[in-house]
């Protein structure tokens, strides 16, 4: 049986929960500290202010005896270890906004002034290389009136897929601590001998610097895939079959060369910006992180060309968006490809009527102006063209209801959904 530990989290969004629920899954105390009081109550209900799939389960077990949600910083001054799972939201000019991983560290720091032990305050957080001993370290001791001894400090990142989290955390790949001390990483170390994963010790910035780096490696081969996807296009070659052929090589592997219409999320495009920045601060020229987000940004540009070219104008055009999700099993529209090739048609006078399993509400709020269908069926009826936006597995299983367009159905694919030959997708 694993040692157990008192842990509170701080942040009680898709990291922080994730992270919480799972700990006191594996038979932790949790406190999750979070400022917005509704979603402490929710988490209390047992009720997930968030979709993760086994969530709800998870939390329905561990609620009410070890895990708990509050807006007090109150159980950090007898935590054996402290997480940080602020948001790290981007700057205007792509850098990474820290002000919440400062006001954390501070609250932190404030909070462990009584602390009779040796606490660890690890941050979980995406941040760029430096910040934990430039910002973290600083703000807690200096809030703390401790001495550097009394505080361990790790930074132990997170490789969690939106959809996946539970499973991601529960089966890494690999458990990065990175830490000031031994101690504090014996500590982190423990914490997660439960679980089976490679563990890799190494410095704070070093473990800040992994998880950027496998982000934007991540982001780059799915630049690159698109980047081929199009040539392949123009060469009449399915860019599928050419990388099928290239994942079987042990040192590339099948995984994350899927062309289509690029990357969204919260992650991808934020932390390739980062890096981008951080590049430039350090004196260096981020040439192909910089190409990375350029290809990411001309594909959805690439997907309205091809309406064009199909349909001529889009004006008064009924256009059927099925998916609107920045992938598959998730409501999360964050930098999601279907949102500028919305706003191209729309700015060309197009009747979009767009359907998502689950994120047409979260669409409604940044894009109200534009028809939202209960069904595909709804979508697609009388519509001139169909954009596939989403790789939902049920858009894979369409057939029939392309009969409820206007005929020949204009079918048009920003994700390799559909097995048809009447068919047209943004690279193949
Ligand atoms: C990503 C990383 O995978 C995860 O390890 C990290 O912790 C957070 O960021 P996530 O953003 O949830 O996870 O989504 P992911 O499943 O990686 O997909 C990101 C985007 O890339 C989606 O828009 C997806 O449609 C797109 N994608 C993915 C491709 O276009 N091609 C691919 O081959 C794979």
């Amino acid at each position: 049986m694993s040692a157990t530990f008192s842990v509170s989290i701080i942040g009680g969004g898709y990291v922080g929960l994730v992270t919480g629920a799972c700990f006191a899954y594996l038979g932790n105390k949790v406190t999750i500290i979070e400022v917005d009081e509704q979603k402490a109550s929710s988490i209390n209900m047992g009720i997930p202010p968030i979709y993760e799939q086994g969530l709800e389960k998870i939390l329905k077990d561990t609620v009410g005896n070890r895990l708990t949600a509050t807006t007090s910083y109150e159980s950090v001054s007898t935590s054996d270890i402290v997480f940080i799972c602020v948001g790290t939201p981007p700057n205007n000019d792509g850098s990474s906004n820290l002000q919440y991983i400062r006001s954390a560290a501070i609250s932190i720091g404030t909070s462990l002034m009584n602390h009779p032990g040796y606490p660890v305050v690890t941050v979980k957080s995406t941040v760029p290389p430096g910040t934990c001993e430039k910002i973290v370290i600083p703000e807690v001791l200096g809030n703390s009136l401790k001495t550097a001894n009394c505080v361990g400090f790790c930074m132990n990142p997170e490789f969690l897929r939106e959809g996946r989290a539970i499973e991601d955390f529960l089966h890494p790949d690999r458990i990065v601590i990175g830490s000031s001390d031994k101690r504090a990483e014996t500590i982190l170390r423990t914490l997660y001998t439960s679980l089976n994963g490679n563990v890799i010790c190494t410095s704070l910035t070093a473990a800040e610097m992994i998880k950027y780096t496998a982000n934007a490696f991540l982001a780059t081969k799915i630049s690159f895939s698109n980047e081929i996807g199009n040539i392949c296009k123009k060469l009449g070659v399915d860019v599928y079959e050419v990388m099928k052929g290239v994942g079987l090589d042990h040192r590339i592997g099948p995984h994350f060369l899927n062309a289509g219409a690029g990357f969204g999320g919260s992650c991808f495009p934020k932390d390739v910006s980062a890096l981008i920045s951080l590049a430039k601060e350090v004196g260096e020229d981020p040439i192909l992180l910089r190409s990375v987000i350029e290809v990411n940004e001309q594909q959805p540009l690439k997907m309205v060309n091809l309406v064009k070219k199909k349909l001529g104008s889009v004006k008064g055009k009924k256009i059927a968006i099925l998916g609107l999700a920045f992938k598959d099993n998730t409501d999360d529209i964050r930098d999601s490809r279907s949102i500028p090739v919305i706003n191209a048609l729309i700015q060309d006078g197009a009747d979009v009527h767009a359907y998502d399993p689950m994120a047409s509400e979260h669409m409604k709020t940044i894009i109200p102006s534009i028809s939202y269908a209960e069904s595909v069926s709804a979508a697609l009826q009388d519509a001139d063209c169909c954009l596939v936006m989403t790789e939902w597995p049920q858009f894979s299983h369409l057939s029939d209801e392309f009969s409820l367009m206007k005929q020949p159905a204009v079918i048009l694919e920003g994700r390799r959904m559909l097995n048809r030959d009447d068919v047209e997708g943004i690279c193949w």
